[in-house]
């Protein structure tokens, strides 16, 4: 027998998650100039990368023969400064998303669940899949979470909650009352995942989830430098947590788990809040035009709270292939059950006008 028959049977059953595919892979494909693609696909930050990070990392490249250091001693006293917990109510990850799966390796496995969402982020379902544990989820209403049903949901047998906010891939935002009483309700052998990857740069007010931990809740709050501070590509994001909790996640990473660069550049970018409130008004005014646009093309969408929003184009993976041959890549959400929908990242001025225009021109095309 071969060993492809002794895979893990929760690893086999996995699929994998598809993300927004890189401009140069397009470019290939379909014989375009990469120089003339956009990509609107996977909410990065269009304003590129924190100035204050890029000047680190070319001071630190001469000593990138060491090894990271493990504990992540400069950063973790850095940013327990910028938020005013302990530094051991930190752990980083290679991304937001391995912290994620730090939760599995911890707290998920064979005879319990998660509950999540039905639109939730996927990576959510991938992780309870790997680690052989339910996937609880939940109807939304609308396209928002519905806290009270997700209540509702939990188990003598659930281990986590996740609570995407802002949602991806939907865009919207649950709010400080709600989430003040869903979390009187939270039974104490349950631990909420508050997932904010797009808490620095959304512009309507987060509710304070931090108040959670400082009240030694089982609560962990996941936050990014991916998107607020354009370190995506560095792969760097964080959980904040009580000790006991941040000591569970810790015992399964890998010693070198957050490159030294990644470490140097995150440091260097906590200092750098004018980037981040330049990308604030940059995506704002963005969803100003990408709405009015689709208002006056009569296209359903949902007003977005951070760099991302989705649009109801009636066929999502046909406007998505049209936008392609065009040079604009964005989301079809078939994968989230939202056939009928794209979602588009927030670009810079020119991006989105180049975006509108494709829209228009695919629109224009399939009315003939
Ligand atoms: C809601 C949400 N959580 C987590 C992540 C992962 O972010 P990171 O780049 O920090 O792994 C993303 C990325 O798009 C996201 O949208």
């Amino acid at each position: 027998m071969s060993v492809l028959n002794h895979i893990n049977p929760h690893v086999n059953k996995v699929i994998p998650y598809q993300p927004g595919r890189p401009i140069e892979e397009v470019a290939r494909e379909l014989g375009l100039n990469p120089d003339e693609i956009i990509k609107l696909a996977s909410n990065e930050s269009p304003l590129g990368v924190s100035p204050k990070a890029v000047r680190a990392m070319k001071k630190a490249c001469v000593e990138m023969h060491r090894y990271p250091d493990g504990g992540a001693y400069y950063l973790r006293q850095r940013i327990s400064k910028h938020y005013g917990f302990p530094p051991d109510h930190f752990i980083f990850g290679c991304g937001s998303n391995e912290i994620i799966e730090f939760i599995g390796h911890s707290f998920l496995y064979p005879g319990v669940s998660a509950v999540m969402s039905e639109k939730a982020f996927v990576i959510y379902r991938i992780i309870c899949g790997m680690f052989g544990a339910e996937a609880v989820e939940v109807p939304m209403k609308g396209l928002t979470h519905d806290l009270k049903a997700i209540i509702r949901a939990i188990r003598p047998d659930t281990r986590v909650v996740f609570v995407c906010n802002p949602n991806n891939p939907t865009g919207t935002m649950v709010r400080e009352k709600d989430v003040s009483a869903f979390m009187k309700k939270i039974p104490e052998h349950v631990l909420v995942v508050f997932d904010e990857a797009y808490a620095e740069i959304t512009y309507k007010k987060m509710p304070d989830t931090l108040a959670y931990v400082r009240k030694n809740r089982n609560v962990i709050v996941l936050r990014s430098f991916s998107k607020a501070y354009g370190l995506a590509g560095l792969r760097i994001g964080y959980g904040i947590a009580k000790p006991e909790i941040i000591h569970a996640l810790e015992k399964p990473r890998q010693p070198f788990n957050v490159n030294s660069m990644a470490q140097i550049a995150a440091a260097a970018a906590l200092d750098d809040q004018g980037f981040v409130r330049r990308s604030r008004r940059t995506y704002r005014k963005g969803a100003t035009l990408i709405m009015k646009t689709c208002s006056e093309m009569g296209l359903e969408f949902e007003p977005p709270v951070a760099n991302f929003m989705l649009i109801k184009v009636r066929n999502g993976i046909e406007v998505f292939n049209e936008l392609q041959q065009k040079g604009v890549i964005v989301r079809p959400m078939g994968p989230y059950n939202l056939p009928e929908w794209i979602r588009v990242s927030i670009g810079t001025e020119s991006e989105n006008m180049k975006f509108l225009s494709a829209l228009k021109e695919v629109a224009n095309a399939r009315k003939k």
